[in-house]
């Protein structure tokens, strides 16, 4: 068996997430009981339809709903609210160290990274290592860790066609998003649109982010946006890396 490679790196996000449950305690937050979901294993049959449409497509989208349990799934969600109300998101840039650039006119969106220390992201990042797990078996990709940052974007806030990763850098190779909001409507905007990986003009899918629903996408091929959301729109972004620098905290 591989050993997990999320490596505990020095914690800041620990200490604001904690503080702000402190700061809201007391208010309408509900502890969620994790122990009472019903979790659909990660089967190998599952496990090859994530990598059977990597390599035919690009990128697909799947119900993870029975996968991860709702609770989790509402347990991720409050983690993020509490997050979005303190100053612990922060405004997401392009690129990284030294060549981060904050783009108001490309991406709008607030982030805040996690380190898989509460009980809802230690399950998450349970099921993220089994997929990375899955798909080095199938695809031979050689991920050999991934990061994950919770992602707000109010209403107006929206992110321009990109690549998630630049061709030949190696470095995210697998890009994951997951979707937090309940009775998300197509008037709510906020879709994740997808483009043909050979013409960046065709829109080749439309993903509502729908608590549950899961796109999974090649981060150097497929071009993407996320169109202007008319209400708040949470999510997970998650990417599967080649190499193994630290996170961008
Ligand atoms: C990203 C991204 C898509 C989404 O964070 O790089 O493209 O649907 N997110 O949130
Ligand atoms: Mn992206």
């Amino acid at each position: 068996m591989e050993t997990p490679v999320v490596t505990p790196i020095h914690d800041p996000l620990n200490t604001p997430l904690h503080s702000a449950q402190e700061a809201v305690a007391g208010s309408d937050v509900q502890p969620i009981d994790l122990g009472t979901d019903r979790r659909e294993p990660v089967s190998e049959d599952w496990l090859d339809e994530l990598a059977s449409g990597l390599s035919e497509y690009g990128w697909m989208s799947v119900d993870v709903r029975s996968r991860l349990g709702m609770n989790l799934l509402a347990a991720l969600k409050q983690e993020v609210q509490i997050l979005d109300r303190t100053d612990a998101m922060k405004k997401a840039g392009i690129g990284r160290g030294n060549d981060l650039v904050r783009d108001r006119s490309v991406r709008r969106d607030k982030i805040a990274w996690l380190q898989g220390v509460t009980a809802p992201q230690a399950a998450l990042f349970e099921f993220f290592e089994s997929i990375r797990q899955g798909l080095n078996q199938r695809l031979f990709l050689g991920l050999k860790r991934f990061e994950t940052h919770y992602a707000t974007y109010h209403a107006g806030d929206f992110y321009k066609q990109h690549l998630d990763s630049f061709r030949g850098r190696a470095s995210r190779v697998v890009s994951l998003v997951l979707y937090l909001n309940e009775d998300w409507q197509a008037a709510d905007g906020g879709a994740l649109q997808v483009f043909n990986r050979d013409n960046e003009h065709e829109v080749c899918g439309t993903v509502l982010p729908e608590a549950g629903r899961m796109a999974l996408f090649m981060s150097e091929e497929i071009p993407h946006e996320v169109l202007p959301a008319n209400r708040t729109r949470y999510s997970l972004a998650c990417w599967f890396r080649q190499d193994e620098v630290p996170l961008p905290l």
